[in-house]
């Protein structure tokens, strides 16, 4: 093998344009942030495979059971999702940022497709004990290997944005910051970038989950409200989150120290970090009642235009459920992606959406979708290669999940859409191939005959591979 700057110079002048003595390769890459030595051959999953059937590296954990499970997966499909060595390409995306051009997204010149998983719970999770906690670093590596593995090029990540009146949130109560909370979310940004992955990042959900979202906001202004998720008395209590001007101060207090925040392990602030692809307004929102109209425009277009006045190379994403153009919603110029979700997948659905996402020149997101097929609706096949067809079109199924700390028992889930890779029955591996073949197709690439299982724990990386300045012994990995 030659060592890394020979295979990556001839690539040099294609990515940068500069004249290529061996040692600007390193001063180039240490100006990106990297920190790359020749020798380091492996201990990265970076986008695709080669996938070996016979690994050529040792892993340096029991592959027996002993204590782990996971691995075994290897039986059920197959091949490895092998740590490949990232081009200079790949690293260079990590400190790229993806931009809008019309209807499409763009990364270093070339289309960026969004695909990949929504993971709720990287920031704080409901499901485990106790309920809630902070995921633990296995937990939250492997996630990454399994999107990589799956060839995902982004997350979406409620958590790591919506993290409300809890007193491990965020802001456990109106205005207060818990700065611990962001231990878990500079976690999971660190090893997106390691991976490669960009994220797409929700400030405030509709609802009244674990991790609270408006009615938190309605509740610290004095105005009285009960209940759980959707359902929420006075039923039409959620439009003081959009029309009092203290709750609206608020929130955007909060915008401006989250989006403010430096990541302790990678010194980047949130908001000049090209991992985060953007940000979206919120979750599924509506003004009023659940699916009765879009959030207003003004405070979009007042929410949108904070986002990227703090993150002006972020891209913003309207939280709205759906479309609305008769509220003018499509006219707020700032957004650059309009969403929907699928519950169940509908083609003629996505279809209209597109198309007055397209009038209004923007770049349109199916932001979550149902994988199962339990409630009908088109097949995945057909609705995943409609998306593949729409012009600029992302896209991310909901929910992915993985093992428990010790990559033994599954997390489980009970809203009935928990995915879990390569599937735990014959119809979950099913779709588990249809996707990854999905997200291949969404980025051009001719797609594995066999999809790769994903090693957990996750195989060790060399210190190099992560930012100059942070002491790796101080993740506890
Ligand atoms: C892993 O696979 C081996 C060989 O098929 C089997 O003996 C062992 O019980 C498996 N372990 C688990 C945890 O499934
Ligand atoms: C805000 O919305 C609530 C609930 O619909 C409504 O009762 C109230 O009058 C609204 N306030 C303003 C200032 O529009």
């Amino acid at each position: 093998m030659l060592p890394l700057p020979l295979l990556l110079l001839p690539l040099l002048p294609l990515v940068l344009g500069l004249a290529h003595p061996l040692s600007s390769t390193h001063s180039l890459l240490a100006r990106h942030g990297l920190n790359l030595r020749q020798d380091v051959l492996h201990g990265l999953l970076s986008g695709p495979g080669p996938f070996p059937q016979d690994p050529p590296w040792t892993t340096d954990y029991p592959t027996s059971f002993g204590g782990y499970c996971a691995p075994n997966s290897s039986q059920t499909v197959g091949t490895f999702a092998g740590p490949t060595l990232p081009s200079l390409q790949d690293l260079l995306k990590r400190n790229a940022f993806v931009s809008r051009s019309g209807t499409g997204l763009e990364l270093l010149g070339e289309e960026f497709r969004i695909v990949g998983a929504n993971v709720y719970w990287l920031g704080l999770d409901e499901n485990v004990i106790p309920d809630p906690s902070y995921p633990s670093k296995n937990r939250v590596i492997e996630i990454m290997g399994i999107v990589s593995a799956m060839r995902g090029t982004v997350i979406r990540g409620h958590t790591l944005g919506i993290s409300f009146g809890n007193p491990l949130s965020i802001m456990p109560s109106p205005d207060t910051y818990n700065e611990q909370a962001y231990e878990p979310i500079d976690f999971a940004i660190l090893m997106a970038r390691i991976y490669g992955i960009k994220l797409l990042i929700p400030m405030v959900d509709n609802y009244n989950w674990y991790h609270g979202g408006k009615y938190q906001f309605i509740g610290w202004a004095g105005i009285p409200w009960s209940g759980t998720g959707a359902a929420i008395t006075p039923p039409d209590v959620g439009a003081y989150f959009y029309n009092t001007s203290s709750i609206v101060d608020s929130f955007k207090a909060y915008i401006t120290h989250h989006l403010s925040h430096v990541n302790q392990y990678t010194g980047i602030a949130y908001k000049d970090d090209p991992t985060i692809l953007g940000w979206e307004t919120g979750n599924e929102l509506c003004a009023v009642l659940y699916n009765d109209g879009p959030a207003p425009p003004a405070w979009t277009s007042e929410i949108a235009g904070l986002i990227k006045s703090l993150a002006p190379n972020h891209l913003v994403v309207d939280g709205t459920y759906g479309f609305y153009p008769e509220s003018g919603q499509l006219q707020v110029e700032v957004v650059d992606i309009f969403s929907d979700h699928f519950y169940p997948p509908s083609i003629a659905r996505f279809q209209a959406g597109l198309a007055l996402t397209q009038s209004a020149n923007r770049v349109y997101l199916a932001g979550e979708w149902d994988w199962t097929g339990q409630y009908g609706g088109d097949s995945i096949q057909s609705f995943t290669a409609a998306l593949e067809a729409g012009p600029g079109v992302g896209d991310f199924y909901w929910s992915l999940f993985g093992h428990d700390d010790h990559c033994c028992l599954y997390v489980e889930h009970d809203d009935g859409y928990s995915f879990y890779y390569p599937g735990r029955t014959e119809d979950m591996h099913d779709r588990a191939v249809v996707m990854t073949q999905h997200a291949y197709e969404m980025n051009a690439d001719a797609s594995p005959e066999v999809v790769p299982a994903v090693a957990c724990p996750q195989y060790a990386f060399p210190d190099e591979l992560f930012p100059p300045g942070l002491n790796v012994a101080n993740l506890g990995l």
